[in-house]
């Protein structure tokens, strides 16, 4: 499944992140704030338990609370942007971190990072990553945390293109995508056009 969230307080923003003239400082604010934007929609269905407190009214209220554990994971570097906004927003969810890069020559993912809370393998895991190009990191990610046990995996990303996406249809169908936007394709360098260039050179000021 994908979900392209079209919502104009989150394209707006991304307007002003896909201009060369904006900051780091400002990119890096912009993404903080989508990406809380983006799981306030994306948690919108998520099931909560029932359970009751008593107010200063001497009376009992039924009330909601998360049934689930909920887990950010951040690919790395660029997914690091994401996480704070999110946190922002559900500050109980735990952090996991995830680095992966695919051998230039033979193309066999290596996995340079990995660590992840020990919950239940339940747990609703918010896989992060501002760009999904190619997807072959997502997808390995994805096939990591699966390894390791994980059921629930949602793939939350800035912009997508349809290989990306295709990537993780074909290999991992039960993965739900979404994305703040769907852009139009992949340049020779694998840079998604028009795309905001290099997400994690934006992020952290290092060109
Ligand atoms: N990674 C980026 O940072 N930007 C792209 O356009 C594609 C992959």
């Amino acid at each position: 499944m994908v979900n392209v969230l079209n919502h104009p307080l989150i394209t707006t923003k991304l307007t002003i992140m896909r201009d060369e003239n904006t900051s780091h400082h400002l990119f890096r604010e912009l993404l903080k704030e989508i990406s809380a934007l983006m799981v306030y929609e994306i948690l919108r269905d998520y099931k909560t338990i029932e359970y009751s407190v008593k107010t200063p009214t001497g009376s009992i209220a039924i009330g909601e609370k998360m049934d689930k554990e909920i887990v950010i994971v951040p690919i790395l570097r660029a997914g690091l942007g994401m996480v704070e906004g999110i946190l922002s927003l559900i500050p109980t969810s735990r952090v996991g971190h995830i680095g992966v890069y695919r051998d230039e020559k033979t193309f066999k993912a290596h996995e340079y990072f990995y660590k992840i809370p020990n919950v239940s393998k339940e747990s609703l895991i918010l896989l992060v990553d501002p760009m999904l190009a190619t997807g072959t990191s997502a997808k390995d990610s994805i096939e990591r945390l699966k390894k390791d046990g994980f059921t629930n995996i949602n793939l939350v990303c800035l912009v997508g293109v349809e290989k990306g996406i295709q990537t993780i249809r074909n290999e991992h169908p039960d993965v739900k995508i979404f994305l703040a936007a769907k852009d139009l394709y992949l340049n020779e360098k694998k840079y998604i056009v028009p795309g905001l260039g290099d997400a994690g050179d934006r992020i952290f000021g290092t060109k």
